[in-house]
């Protein structure tokens, strides 16, 4: 199957940008670890960063066009801000699992609200990069239960 990780604004800064929050690995240091997971598995994993809310709102409908099948993001600050996105991933109907480097719940009470957390499969956060592959490791579990995800 074909799997989408996405990251939003200021993710592209990880290794530098607030260790105390978000730790020492790099973007690239999660995307190596988790493209080794999904080929393990025999999966695709497709992996984007940007900026730009526009730019993740057109990449979930060329998800949604490509038939991926399961989709982990990190929304960032569009977490707490972004209708557009939650509508995006409403509109493809793609399940996914939305993840957190941080504990959201233990910092500034905006971030404890998100537009994406009542839709998803499930919310993994503070738990750092490992975050990511413990989302990849339940969604490979749920793409193995359904035969139609060879
Ligand atoms: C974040 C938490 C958000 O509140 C913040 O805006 C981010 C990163 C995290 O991974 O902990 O940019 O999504």
């Amino acid at each position: 199957a074909s799997i989408l990780v996405l990251n939003g604004p200021n993710l592209n800064l990880l290794g530098t940008r607030e260790p105390g929050h978000y730790g020492r690995a790099t973007l690239a240091d999660i995307e190596h670890r988790l493209v080794a997971m999904a080929r393990e598995a025999g999966h695709e994993l497709t992996f984007v960063q940007s900026n730009a809310e526009h730019v993740l709102i057109e990449t979930i409908h060329q998800a949604g066009r490509d038939g991926v099948q399961f989709i982990l993001i990190n929304p960032a600050a569009f977490t707490h801000t972004s209708v557009a996105l939650r509508d995006a991933l409403l509109a493809v109907a793609i399940p996914f699992i939305e993840v957190h480097l941080s504990n959201v719940y233990a910092r500034e009470p905006f971030r404890t609200h998100s537009y994406f957390s009542d839709i998803a499969v499930g919310v993994i956060c503070g738990l750092g990069a490992e975050g990511y592959a413990l989302a990849l490791s339940a969604a490979l579990g749920r793409l193995a239960q359904d035969p139609t995800n060879e």
